[in-house]
């Protein structure tokens, strides 16, 4: 059988490297382009939130296409992917609070009351947070058998975004209604792993 190699893998994640920074590079020439449609702000804002998603159900996929394909080797992906997704949504966070909000920290209150999803994404944030701070080998060691509990919240930060996600939109509902089936078959393909052993 055909296994991946270590200059593969690292092909491989040299590839993810590329995949992961270019879209930023083009988000960046489209605004500086004036491309970004009538809402810079809102583009900006949503083209990252979307990424951070993106690249989170990709993450959750690696585990089962590992399994299925047998290239075991193939889970060293979902550290950069994971650091990724962190990136992502950090960048999301930033704009909103420099490019919407302006820094205006007094408003954040007014804003959480006028858009609760805000609380749901700032949750799934600081699990994110957590994931990211405790996703080196030297965390893992030390953690032991805490660090696999704690790094399971990855599934409850998955349901926070989509709800976050689908709270947000105002009218177009079907994209969102998508993404939480997506959310949901991922994490029914882990159901077994946490049912009580026969
Ligand atoms: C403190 C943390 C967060 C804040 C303040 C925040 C804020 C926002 C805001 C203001 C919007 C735009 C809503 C609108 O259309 O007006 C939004 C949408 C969105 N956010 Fe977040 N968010 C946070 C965390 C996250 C995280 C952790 C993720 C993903 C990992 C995420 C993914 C998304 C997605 C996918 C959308 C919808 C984008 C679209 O409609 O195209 N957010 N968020």
């Amino acid at each position: 059988m055909w296994r991946m190699t270590r200059r593969q893998l690292f092909w491989l994640k040299t590839a993810l490297h590329i995949g992961a920074a270019s879209p930023l590079l083009l988000l960046f020439l489209a605004v500086n382009n004036n491309v970004a449609g009538g809402d810079p702000v809102q583009y900006i804002i949503h083209f990252l939130g979307k990424g951070a998603l993106n690249l989170l159900l990709l993450t959750l996929l690696v585990s089962p296409l590992a399994r299925w394909s047998k290239q075991g080797m193939l889970m060293q992906l979902r550290r950069p992917l994971g650091l990724w997704v962190f990136a992502y949504a950090s960048l999301h966070l930033v704009a909103f609070f420099s490019l919407d909000l302006l820094f205006a920290w007094q408003l954040l209150l007014q804003e959480v009351v006028k858009r609760p999803y805000i609380v749901v994404g700032a949750s799934a944030w600081l699990i994110l947070l957590a994931l990211s701070l405790t996703s080196f080998k030297a965390a893992q060691r030390r953690m032991g058998k805490r660090w696999q509990q704690l790094h399971y919240c990855v599934y409850p930060a998955l349901l926070l975004v989509v709800v976050h996600y689908y709270w947000s939109v105002k009218s177009e509902i079907i994209e969102p209604s998508i993404y939480i089936a997506l959310a949901l078959l991922l994490l029914s393909l882990r159901v077994r792993r946490f049912l009580p052993r026969k």
